[in-house]
C-alpha cells in the first residue's frame, strides 16, 4: 500500500495535524501540498490518501476543491480530516466526501480536530495540545484497524450532501506595515497570485484571506486592518469558546 497525504495548510496547522495523524497510521508518506498548482494523476486500488484541509466558513476552501479536482482515484481509498478554529466545521467533511467520491476515492474514514484559529488566534489557542496528539494517535489506530477489516461499513459524516451552506469570502484584507522591507516572500508563497510588484498591491477579489501572508513574512510585517477584523471577532467570540472535541467517524 502506497500512502500519500493530501494537504492545504496555509498556515501549518492542518499539515502538522494531519501529520500527527499519518504517522499513526503509517510509517511512510508521499505528500501532495495543494498550496501549489497540481498536475492530473490518479491513483490506484492500492494505494492510500489522507486528505487534509481547513474549513473555512464551514465549507472546503474553493482553491483546494479546485486543485482536488486534478486528482483521480479509481476505488483508492481516502481518509478525511477537516481542521477547525474551535468554531465549527458543518460543511466541510460532507463537501470533501462528496467530492472524492466523485473523484473516484472510497471515504473510509473521517476525522475533525481543532487547531488555532488562523485569523484569531485566540480562539483554540495552543491546539493541538499534547491530549489532543493523544487522541489523534488514537484515532489512527482505530483507523488501521478500519482499513484491516475487509467490507466494513460506507462512511457517515456530519453536514449537508450537495446543499451546502453558502461560503462569502471576508471583506478584508492583509495589509503592509511599516516593518515590511519588500522582499517578495509574500508574494511568492500567496496560493492564490494575489500579491502584485508592490507588498500593497493586493488584489481583493484574488485574496482568499487565508493568513498564508501573514504567517510567511520574515519580519511580521503583514496583518489584516484591525478596524477591518473587529465586526468579524465580535461576531466570532461567542462562538469559539469553551473546548470543542475532537472527533473520529468511521
Ligand atoms: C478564511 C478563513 C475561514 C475560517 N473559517 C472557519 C470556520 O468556519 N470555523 C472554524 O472553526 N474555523 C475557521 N477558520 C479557522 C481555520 O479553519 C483554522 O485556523 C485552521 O487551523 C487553519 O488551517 P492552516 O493553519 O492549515 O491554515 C477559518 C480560517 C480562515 C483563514
Amino acid at each position: 500500500m502506497s500512502c500519500t497525504l493530501i494537504t492545504f495548510s496555509p498556515t501549518g496547522s492542518t499539515e502538522r495535524t494531519a501529520r500527527i495523524l499519518a504517522s499513526a497510521i503509517a510509517e511512510h508518506w508521499e505528500t501532495i501540498d495543494l498550496l501549489k498548482p497540481v498536475s492530473d494523476l490518479l491513483f490506484s486500488a492500492d494505494d492510500l490518501c489522507l486528505v487534509a484541509l481547513p474549513s473555512y466558513g464551514g465549507r472546503i476552501p474553493t482553491l483546494s476543491a479546485e486543485r482536488l479536482r486534478s486528482i483521480h482515484a479509481d476505488g483508492t481509498r481516502a481518509v478525511l480530516l477537516c481542521i477547525y478554529g474551535n468554531r465549527a466545521y458543518e460543511d466541510t467533511l460532507s463537501e470533501l466526501q462528496d467530492l472524492l467520491e466523485e473523484q473516484g476515492f472510497i471515504c473510509v474514514a473521517a476525522a475533525a480536530a481543532i487547531a488555532e484559529h488562523s485569523i484569531f488566534r485566540e480562539f483554540g489557542a495552543g491546539r493541538p495540545d499534547n491530549a489532543d496528539i493523544a487522541e489523534l494517535n488514537l484515532f489512527g489506530e482505530k483507523i488501521r484497524e478500519r482499513l484491516a477489516a475487509p467490507n466494513a461499513g460506507s462512511l457517515t459524516v456530519p453536514g449537508a450532501h450537495g446543499s451546502y451552506k453558502p461560503y462569502t469570502n471576508s471583506a478584508f484584507v492583509p495589509a503592509e506595515t511599516d516593518a515590511c522591507v519588500n522582499c517578495g516572500t509574500c508574494r511568492a508563497e500567496c496560493p492564490t497570485d494575489a500579491i502584485g510588484n508592490t507588498p500593497a498591491d493586493i488584489d481583493p477579489t484574488r485574496c482568499i484571506k487565508c493568513m498564508r501572508c501573514v504567517s510567511v513574512c520574515p519580519t511580521g510585517a503583514r496583518r489584516p486592518e484591525p478596524k477591518l477584523l473587529a465586526p468579524l471577532y465580535e461576531r466570532l467570540k461567542p462562538l469559539c469558546t469553551g473546548r470543542k472535541a475532537n472527533e473520529l467517524f468511521l
